[in-house]
């Protein structure tokens, strides 16, 4: 039994308002005994939707991205203090999908970092090198590059959570070892003391065995939190 993780959901691009409720009618409620935390993070169609079924406080929604800018001629885009007002706590901000389909420089995540930290938003930031990357021996630069240059500026660490996500293993089947994730999170910890994250093809079937990593402080979960008896597996609910 797992104690002080954290599990947070990534739904992505998928369900609309009518499939959240349907989530929400199947997954399990955690009580006060419940010794993690669960966060949603939901496409912003469906934040303020989704924000009443947060029950208590081991539930607590989170939006999947944000502009850095406050407000403005910015057509499309969602600001941090309008997901707070839609009930969000939590963002993630570098998701290697946003970096790779949406051009996201470090400088940009950057400036979303510092934009949710002063609307009083956690930050759940992801790292993750591409599998050529790490076969060229490059995983400890670019994963130290990531970290320093996503937290310039930050003087509190207290709403930073990082989530080691490697490319290679999101939406792929294949997890990164045990060993391969200790070693990040001992090298992130080096540069900041934050808790770390695991995410890339996390499933029931494993949950456990990358939770016995030591020092390793929850799960990020793509493919398998679109379920929610799949999802509450991993959660220990
Ligand atoms: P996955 O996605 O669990 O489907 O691999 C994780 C993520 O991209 O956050």
């Amino acid at each position: 039994m797992q104690n002080n993780k954290l599990f947070v959901a990534n739904f992505k691009m998928n369900k609309t308002n009518t499939d959240v409720a349907e989530y929400f009618s199947v997954f399990p409620i955690p009580d006060k005994n419940y010794k993690n935390k669960v966060v949603f993070c939901v496409p912003s169609t469906s934040l303020y939707f989704a924000s009443a079924y947060m029950k208590g406080e081991k539930m607590s929604l989170g939006a999947e991205n944000i502009y850095y800018g406050k407000s403005g001629a910015f057509t499309g885009e969602v600001s941090a203090d309008m997901i707070t007002d839609c009930g969000a706590e939590y963002v993630i901000i570098g998701h290697s999908e946003r970096r790779g389909i949406f051009n996201e420089t470090d400088e940009i995540v950057n400036k979303k970092v510092i934009s949710a930290l002063d609307a009083g938003l956690n930050v759940i930031l992801c790292i993750g090198e591409t599998m050529p990357e790490r076969e060229g021996g490059q995983t400890e630069s670019v994963l130290s590059r990531q970290v320093e240059q996503a937290l310039q500026g930050v003087s509190d660490y207290n709403k930073i959570i990082i989530a080691y996500e490697p490319v290679w293993a999101i939406g792929t089947s294949a997890v990164a070892n045990n060993e391969q994730i200790a070693e990040v999170i001992a090298m992130v910890k080096k540069i900041v003391d934050v808790p770390v994250l695991y995410g890339g093809s996390a499933t029931e079937k494993n949950a456990d065995e990358i939770l016995s990593i030591e020092n390793i402080s929850g799960l990020l979960v793509g493919g398998a939190a679109l379920d929610p008896v799949r999802f509450s597996k991993i959660c220990q609910l």
